[in-house]
């Protein structure tokens, strides 16, 4: 059988990276292989051009663009040979970002995302896309601080605001597939909603 694509997403500083190990485990206790991936990212290549992306001034074309051959790479590499050996990949961020923050978020033609999605992906979708939302403006007050920004951690509360309502066009677009999670909470709260929506699938 073939295994289940499981993506995280939310605006920078959402909390969804810490609940990718806790929900891996979860998964593994209920007999499944689980493999943990990010993008951009997930292989060298992919890896490489995270780099590149998150500290090299570009357009968004170029952001486009390069986000898209990390995951034409990622895919190849990792995640479709990882899904058609029946695992399931947790993944975090995957297009649904590029249509939040390049579209959304840069204002770069949609269009031209829905073509290189097509292109690269297959036709490949999450099964599940849990979307981690919350206010930007708690997220910056989260992310100040935690860490040193990088080129999207440093952009302004209008560009989060354009990032998440990207986001939510994706969702209402295929609700069935998106689980949106109140992520304004504690991480007790978040992680007891996002196993409520496992089981609510019978997962
Ligand atoms: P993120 O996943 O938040 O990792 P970390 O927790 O280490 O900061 O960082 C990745 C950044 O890349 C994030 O700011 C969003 C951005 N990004 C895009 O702009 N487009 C994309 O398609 C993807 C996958 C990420």
């Amino acid at each position: 059988m073939p295994g289940r694509f499981i993506t995280f997403e939310g605006i920078d500083g959402a909390g969804k990276s810490s609940h990718l190990e806790p929900l891996a485990a979860w998964l593994r206790a209920r007999g499944h292989e689980v493999i943990v991936t990010r993008e951009p990212g997930g292989t060298p290549l992919a890896e490489a051009l995270r780099e590149l992306l998150l500290h090299r001034p570009m357009d968004a074309m170029s952001e486009a663009l390069l986000v898209f051959a990390a995951r034409r790479d990622h895919l190849r590499q990792a995640i479709e040979p990882a899904l058609a050996a029946g695992r399931t990949v947790l993944c975090d961020r995957f297009t649904d970002a590029t249509f939040a923050y390049q579209g959304g978020g840069r204002g770069f033609d949609t269009a031209i995302l829905t073509q290189l999605e097509a292109w690269v992906q297959q036709g490949r979708q999450p099964d599940l896309t849990l979307w981690f939302d919350l206010p930007p403006a708690t997220a910056a007050r989260r992310r100040a601080a935690a860490r040193a920004a990088d080129r999207f951690e440093a952009e302004d509360l209008g560009f989060f605001e354009r990032v998440r309502a990207g986001y939510a066009q994706r969702q209402q677009a295929d609700p069935g597939r998106f689980e949106p999670l109140d992520a304004d909470d504690t991480p007790q709260a978040v992680w007891s909603s996002l196993v409520a929506a496992m089981e609510r699938r019978g997962w």
